[in-house]
Formats: structure tokens, C-alpha cells, sequence
């Protein structure tokens, strides 16, 4: 969403001596804030006064549609439009909701209608490259970029976006090569913006010039040692040793600032199917069973909850980012959300469960003996353990059947799954090569697993 500015408000004499101009001015203050509940009580006040408030109706859609209300922000947003018919950040703010909801042709509209009433309205110009990106028009969404660049020169988030295009659609060495220089450019630009220098060091190591990333996360180390980001991304090229597992501050920040767009990246761009794939075997485990006490163990944004609600009487979830939880928070489904890490949440509640699922979770995992071993203390008599992982193939195997890969992710052989599942005490496993999802154009290749606890 744009920004929080009013940019007209009416001098309203009001019943208590207040002005709609005083009472917007509260409000904006308050939504900045993040204080809703004071925000929403000024734009409503504000709109007793004056009804038609196109700044206040506009805002309070916002604000509607981050609460997850997105219906009553579209209309809220359509009759700020009435009185304010040509002000692009509405239609623009318009457009956010309806791409955020994934309709991206109601959101091109959007973001056409406030191109023409401000030609260089720079992040409508952005937002309408993602939209034509999400309808599959790359031309059209290359050119949009392009134009992008061409009205904001300086735009940071516009050459990290355009390098995220030409990372994700890369059809030759030459579009690796040009989304490093726009990841690059938009980390000059923004240093803050680690996510670019992320997806550098990635899109480096894709390009095979391994010295290359490891010193962007050495560089990114002297100017903040600590942080968890370029210390797992450094050993995951190769740098420094492979942690256990990810830690928990590598994934708290990994996912806290990737929590608004994952749903979108991962479904719109990466053709993301490990939830479904995961419900599938399941269900095919899980007969029409409705009684069942499921933990969605990583559940992020909740992806997965649609899908296992049908066998749940209780559905819960638990994660590490309270970004991703949010989310699942406003998505709705579950039962209970719980902060924290899944392992020690498995281990705290034994013989709790039906069933845990973990869909493209304990791919932030090495050795998967523990969890296994905390999955099946964790399950009934009889219970079920689903996870997918990424497949590292036989050939390319490590000793221990574990790789800490250039994106950031293990991979496991299928040995090393059956090995960990067996010590755990699952019997009865079902493991089958499944393609989860796109990356640089390619399937990432990965084993979607479900073993049974027996009567013991
Ligand atoms: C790729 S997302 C998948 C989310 C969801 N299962 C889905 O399929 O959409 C991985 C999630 O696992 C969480 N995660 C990773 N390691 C974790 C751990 N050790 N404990 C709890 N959550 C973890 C991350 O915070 C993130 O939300």
C-alpha cells in the first residue's frame, strides 16, 4: 500500500469543536502508528462529519483490507472514488487489494486508470509490471519494468523487482547476468535492502561464480556481523560450516520480511504446489476421516489450512515468524497459532496429535533425525507424519545424504529420509518424488513423505 497522506481534507466545523481536517490528521498519525483501533475511531468520526471524506473512506479501506476485510476495503475504496474519481494512489491502492487477493487483471485496471491521471506515478507503473508478471504477459511486465526504470531512475525497489523478474524467468546466462546487476544496483541504492543482497548471492552462485557470492556475504558481514542472514547464506555457498539446521533467528528475519509478498512470489511466480501435494498424500492416508487433531508444524501464512481443515476437529499451527503467523492470523482456519520452534513445540506435547503436516518446512532442517524422533513422540497410536522436502538425487550425495544448497535450503536423499523416519520408529513410510515448485524456470525437484506410528 502507498504510503499514509492526506492529501484533502475539509474544514468541517464539528459537534465537539473538531474539523474533519484535525480528526484525518489523528487518524493518519494513529494508522502510521500502527494504533487501528484509534485510526479507525477518527476516520469513522471523520466520516460522520462528512460522509463522502474521499481521504478518510480511502484510508479506512486500507486499513479494512489489513485487517483482512478486503470486501468492505473495496467498497469503502470504490466511494472514495466518487468524490475523488482522479486520484491515482486510490486506484493504486485499489489495484493492491485486488493483486493481493490475486485477481491481476482487475488489478492492471487499477493500475492503469492511475497511470493516466499521473503518468509517473512510479510505484502504480511498478505494481502494474507485477500484475502483467502474475497474468503470465512477461513481454508486457519486461517492458513495464523497463518503464519503471525510466521514470524512476533512482527507484531501489524498481531494479530489485526487475531483478527478481529477470532472476525468476531467466531463459539464458545473459538474464542471470543482468539480474545481478539490477540486485546489485538495488542494493547500492538501498542498503537496507538485504533481500536484494540475498537474492544476489543467490542469482552469483546460480551464475556459477561462487567467489563472487561468498564475498557479497562476507561484505555484507563486515557491515553487520551478527546478522543471522549473510552468516547461514555464506556457509550455504560454501563459506563456513552448515549449521544443524537453520537457526531461528536466520529464519525469524528470512521470513518476518518476506511475509507480505510470500504468498503472492511463491503461488503467482514459483507455481508453489507443496501444500496441495503434501493434502494429497494425506488424504489418500487419511480416508474421510473429520476427527483428527492436526498440527500444521511451519504453517507460515497458512496455506495449509484450507486443505487440512476437512480431516481436523482441531487444527493447529505452530512457527518461528511472527510475520508469517500474522498472516495465518488473518487468513483464519486454525485453532490456535503458537510462536515458536516446532521441534521443541513437538516435544512439549507428546501424544497430542492425529496428525503433524510440514509442508516446506524441515527443508530449513539438516539432519532430520530429531524432528522425526519429536514428530513421532508427538503423534498418537497410529498417527500420521507428512513433510515434504527438496530431493538431493543419490548420485550427487553427500555421506550423510544432507546438502546445504545456494538458495539457502537443504536437501536430503531419499536414504536419508528413510533412514531418520525408520530410527524414529515409522514403519509404515510412503516417499514419493514430487516436483514442488518453479525456481529460475527449472522444478526443484523434492520427496513428499508420510509415515505412520504404530499401535506402540
Ligand atoms: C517456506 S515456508 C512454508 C509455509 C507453509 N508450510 C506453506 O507451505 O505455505 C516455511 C515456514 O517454516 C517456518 N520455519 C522454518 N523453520 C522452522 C522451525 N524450526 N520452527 C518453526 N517454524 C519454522 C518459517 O518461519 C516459514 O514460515
Amino acid at each position: 500500500m502507498s504510503a499514509v497522506r492526506a492529501t484533502a481534507a475539509r474544514d468541517d466545523p464539528a459537534d465537539a469543536g473538531e474539523t474533519v481536517d484535525a480528526l484525518l490528521q489523528a487518524a493518519v498519525a494513529a494508522h502510521r502508528d500502527g494504533d487501528a483501533a484509534t485510526a479507525t475511531a477518527h476516520y469513522e468520526r471523520a466520516l460522520a462529519h462528512d460522509p463522502g471524506q474521499p481521504d478518510a473512506l480511502h484510508f479506512l479501506g486500507v486499513m479494512r483490507h489489513q485487517a483482512g476485510d478486503s470486501e468492505a476495503a473495496i467498497a469503502l475504496i470504490a466511494r472514495a472514488l466518487v468524490r475523488a474519481p482522479r486520484h491515482a494512489d486510490i486506484h493504486n491502492n485499489l489495484g493492491n487489494i485486488h493483486k493481493e487477493w490475486g485477481d491481476a487483471v482487475a488489478a492492471e485496471a487499477c493500475y492503469r486508470r492511475a497511470l493516466t491521471f499521473q503518468p509517473g506515478h512510479f510505484t502504480a507503473v511498478g505494481n502494474l509490471a507485477v500484475a502483467l508478471e502474475m497474468q503470465g504477459r512477461l513481454d508486457d511486465a519486461f517492458r513495464a519494468y523497463g518503464l519503471l526504470l525510466t521514470v524512476a531512475p533512482s527507484y531501489a525497489h524498481g531494479y530489485h523487482l526487475l531483478g527478481l523478474f529477470l532472476r525468476n524467468h531467466a531463459r539464458d546466462p545473459e538474464h542471470g547476468r543482468q539480474a545481478a546487476a539490477c540486485l546489485r544496483r538495488a542494493w547500492e541504492l538501498d542498503p537496507d535492502n538485504l533481500r536484494a543482497l540475498a537474492a544476489l548471492g543467490n542469482v552469483l552462485y546460480l551464475l556459477g561464480e561462487h567467489d563472487a557470492a561468498r564475498q557479497v556475504y562476507r561484505d555484507w558481514l563486515l557491515r553487520d556481523p551478527e546478522s543471522p542472514l549473510a552468516r547461514h547464506m555464506l556457509a550455504a555457498c560454501g563459506g563456513a560450516e552448515a549449521p544443524a539446521r537453520a537457526g531461528d533467528a536466520y529464519v525469524r528475519s528470512l521470513f518476518d520480511s518476506f511475509a507480505d509478498s510470500f504468498d503472492e512470489q511463491l503461488l503467482q511466480h514459483l507455481d508453489y504446489r507443496a501444500p496441495q501435494l503434501l493434502a494429497d498424500a494425506l488424504g489418500a492416508a487419511l480416508g474421510g476421516r473429520r476427527d483428527l487433531d492436526i498440527l500444521d508444524a511451519g504453517c507460515g501464512t497458512g496455506l495449509c489450512a484450507a486443505l487440512l481443515r476437512p480431516w481436523a476437529r482441531r487444527l493447529d499451527g505452530v512457527d518461528l515468524s511472527p510475520g508469517m503467523l500474522a498472516r495465518a492470523r488473518r487468513r483464519g482456519g486454525y485453532d490456535a497459532l503458537v510462536e515458536g520452534e516446532l521441534t521443541a513445540h513437538l516435544e512439549a506435547h507428546p501424544g497430542a496429535f492425529d496428525v503433524v503436516a510440514s509442508a516446506d518446512t524441515l527443508v530449513y532442517f539438516g539432519d532430520l533425525r530429531r524432528v522425526c524422533a519429536a514428530a513421532h513422540a508427538a503423534l498418537r497410536a497410529h498417527g500420521w507424519f507428512g513433510f515434504s522436502v527438496e530431493a538431493l538425487e543419490a548420485g550427487a550425495a553427500t555421506a550423510d545424504g544432507i546438502e546445504l544448497g545456494p538458495s539457502g535450503r537443504y536437501r536430503h536423499t531419499r536414504a536419508h529420509l528413510e533412514t531418520a523416519l525408520l530410527a524414529a520408529g515409522f514403519g509404515d513410510q510412503r516417499i514419493a518424488p514430487r516436483d514442488l515448485r518453479n525456481e529460475s524456470g527449472a522444478p526443484v525437484h523434492g520427496w513428499v513423505a508420510v509415515a505412520r506410528r504404530g499401535a506402540g
